[in-house]
């Protein structure tokens, strides 16, 4: 157990690539932070600088109180869980999870007590005697997170644990590391490039691109408040639409105008523009595909669109729509009310109406890109 704290982390590769910059985190003891982003945000170069296999160019990272930039991997006092899971393909089972223990020269009755332990975690307890080859891509991975169980490590690093496997046995997975963590109550840095992991497994998550800290917050603070365009994009599937608006600001408070609609904003929207001092101005209004009501018939705040992809998703549908300007929107419509009638409506070329109230709407500086309200 302990507490890992990176402060102005900094990494150049040699060829002068700099891959993260002014990293600043706290991560708390028994905390479960991920890391998240895209492909090349940085996410692998900051957790192998955390378990040491990577030199830090500047700052300071902390395990604990002590200062460990200059210490040897292996006395960290870390685990790290790879996506290719690297087991040894010649011993067993057994002997994989017991292998870093004799190297620390452990008793064979202590190994035992470990293995057999982690194993019934993780419920590979009939497995121990078999070789690697003779296991699933899941099991395997079980064997991986096991070795790193038994040697009790003071920080869990994981990056990209599960994306070697199928979908099916990803969530599978991705359930049983919830549990785990129940189980062996330490401190997890996991990386990943799912959003939907991301916001499983996080007590809070760190959104990443190009090498910068973009958001750290709850899933839901990331989700409701998204400080940026990209967050706003990068979280929540399918992805928040953004449409082309314009914020007015008049005697009676703010509305935002898209398409001939205004929609006035409610108290809180209003209380926090104006303490900001932010006057009338383009924007671009962000909606998340749930958050937006399909309606068959024209209302006073609704705006027209017509449909252009139709996917059924079984519980719900997935409306790609267009705007009269040519905006593209996707709302996700549940099936269980619709009539037949109504269903029928929903074919290409027709038009609809959305809506969607004040409270879910996010409004971003087009030019800085920023959230209005939340940066
Ligand atoms: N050994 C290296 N030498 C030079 N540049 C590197 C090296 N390793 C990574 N990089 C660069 O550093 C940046 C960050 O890489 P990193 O592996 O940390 O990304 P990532 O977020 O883990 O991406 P992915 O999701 O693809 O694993 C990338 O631009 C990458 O090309
Ligand atoms: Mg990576």
């Amino acid at each position: 157990m302990a507490s890992v704290t990176l402060e102005h982390i900094k990494k150049v590769y040699d060829n002068n690539v700099t891959a993260v910059h002014d990293f600043n985190l706290e991560i708390k003891d028994k905390e479960f932070v991920v890391f998240v982003g895209p492909s090349g945000c940085g996410k692998s170069t900051t957790l192998r600088m955390i378990a040491g296999l990577e030199d830090i160019s500047g700052g300071t990272l902390k395990i604990g109180d002590r200062i460990v930039n200059d210490v040897e991997p292996k006395d960290r006092d870390i685990a790290m869980v790879f996506q290719n899971y690297a087991l040894y393909p010649h011993i067993t089972v057994y002997e994989n999870m017991a292998f870093s223990l004799r190297l620390r020269k452990m008793s064979n009755e202590e190994i035992y007590k470990r293995v057999t332990q982690a194993a019934e975690i993780l419920g590979i307890t009939e497995y121990l005697g078999r070789k690697p080859k003779q296991l699933s891509g899941g099991q395997r991975q079980r064997v991986a997170i096991g070795r790193a169980i038994v040697r009790d490590p003071a920080v869990f690093l994981m990056d990209e644990p599960l994306s070697n496997l199928d979908a099916k046995l990803r969530n599978q997975m991705r359930a049983e590391i919830i549990l785990l963590r129940k189980r062996v109550d330490t401190t997890f840095v996991y990386v990943t490039h799912d959003q939907t992991e991301a916001m499983t497994l996080g007590d809070r998550i760190v959104v990443m691109k190009d090498g910068f800290i973009q958001q750290v917050g709850t899933p839901q603070e990331v989700f409701d408040t998204p400080i940026n365009l990209f967050v706003a994009g990068f979280i929540g599937s399918p992805q928040m639409n953004f449409l082309k608006a314009r914020l007015n600001k008049e005697a009676k408070g703010y509305t935002v105008e898209l398409l001939g609609v205004k929609i006035p904003l409610n108290q809180d929207q209003n209380a926090a523009l104006s303490q900001k001092g932010i006057g009338t101005q383009e924007i671009t209004l962000g909606v998340r595909p749930e958050h937006t009501s399909v309606l068959f018939e024209k209302t006073e705040h609704a705006i027209e669109c017509t449909i252009q992809v139709n996917e059924m998703m079984g519980s719900e549908l997935h409306l790609h729509l267009s705007s009269l300007n040519k905006d593209s929107i996707i709302v996700r419509l549940p099936t269980i009310d619709l009539t037949q009638d109504q269903r029928s409506q929903l074919a290409y070329g027709n038009k609809m109406f959305i809506t969607f109230p004040a409270k879910v709407m996010h409004l971003f500086d087009p030019k800085t890109e920023k959230n209005l309200i939340y940066s």
